[in-house]
């Protein structure tokens, strides 16, 4: 089956698309301001003799020419992350304020994480919890090169996430078990829009896998908006063009529990969330999340969605 046909009728220009999705995917590094400052970075690639082309939304973003960003010392010291540069969309939508406490639900392997512990200059907390335990290994050695500090892992299905070592102080006072200011929902999906780095990433598409990791966003989702404070934000993302996995998910959480979607900008070009797939409709207001194609800004394809937490 020839997956990304499905999505004809919804990409603005099609051939494009299908164009920029057999085209190798250019390498991003986003520099740690952990470790070092983005000038500092830029000058110890030069000193290394590694082109670079900072892209022009996020001056921490470089695109550098060869394919392996680990074999350089640059990235040996921790002062660039090899990062997809959609993939460091999210965590920018998020905007994590340096003391708050902020939780990243699917985390592993730390390519968020690290970024939002930059976000937050190390202070405050950070929960970063994944069900995978090998991945959480790969977790802790990023957070540990990239010199993060304020970060707790945890090893649990976050549909589960318990609250108990986390909970705010005075918690009780307000919405009950929401300690959270801001949580990000990385979600596991599909991977359509990793087709440039991984050519192999549709051959076990099917549509049972996509309905049923669904059920798993779902129930992450939920979980991130149960746990965040009233008014606090919450940013679900996806590297997936199948509305059953992006606009399908928001619209079940705006039936289920108390939240909003809201507008955010996004200097990269992009399409609204759709409001009709197949035989189903969402609510209106997923036109304000964002898909991202890969012919749009010449990177991965990514859909990121961005919702307020609302009184019950
Ligand atoms: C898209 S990846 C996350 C990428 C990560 N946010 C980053 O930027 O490096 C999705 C992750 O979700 C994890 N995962 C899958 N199901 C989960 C669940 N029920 N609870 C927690 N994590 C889960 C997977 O192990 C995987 O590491």
């Amino acid at each position: 089956m020839d997956v990304l046909e499905r999505y004809a009728p919804l990409v603005d220009d099609f051939d494009a698309f299908r164009a920029a999705c057999d085209r190798p995917l250019p390498s991003v590094v986003r520099v740690n301001t952990l470790k070092t400052t983005v000038e500092r970075a830029r000058a110890a690639l030069d000193e290394a003799g590694i082109a670079y082309e900072p892209r022009e939304w996020h001056d921490g973003l470089l695109a550098l020419p060869q394919d392996q960003p680990g074999t350089n010392w640059p990235y040996m010291l921790g002062w660039i992350h090899g990062q997809e540069e959609v993939s460091a969309v999210p965590a920018e939508v998020l905007d994590p304020q340096p003391g708050e406490r902020v939780w990243d639900a699917c985390a592993a392997p730390g390519s968020k994480t690290t970024q939002l512990a930059a976000l937050m200059e190390d202070t405050g907390l950070l929960v970063a919890t994944d069900n995978n335990l090998g991945r959480i290994s790969a977790l802790r050695s990023n957070a540990e090169r990239a010199g993060v500090t304020n970060v707790a892992v945890t090893h649990e299905d976050a549909r589960n996430h318990s609250l108990k070592p986390f909970r705010a102080p005075g918690s009780e006072a307000g919405r009950e078990g929401a300690p959270y200011d801001r949580a990000l929902v990385d979600v596991p999906c599909s991977c359509e829009g990793t087709i440039r780095k991984n050519p192999d990433a549709l051959d076990d598409w099917n549509l049972d896998h996509v309905h049923g990791i669904a059920g798993v966003q779902k129930g992450v989702l939920r979980r991130a908006i149960q746990t965040t404070r009233e008014g606090g934000t919450v940013v679900y993302s996806t590297c997936t063009f199948a509305p059953e996995e992006n606009e399908a998910v928001l619209d079940y959480a705006l039936d289920e529990e108390p939240c909003e979607l809201v507008e955010f900008d996004l200097p990269l070009e992009h399409a609204p969330g759709v409001t009709e797939w197949g035989e189903e409709s969402y609510d209106e207001s997923v036109r304000k999340a964002k898909r991202i194609y890969p012919h749009h800004n010449d990177t991965g394809g990514f859909f990121c969605a961005k919702l307020e937490v609302t009184a019950e």
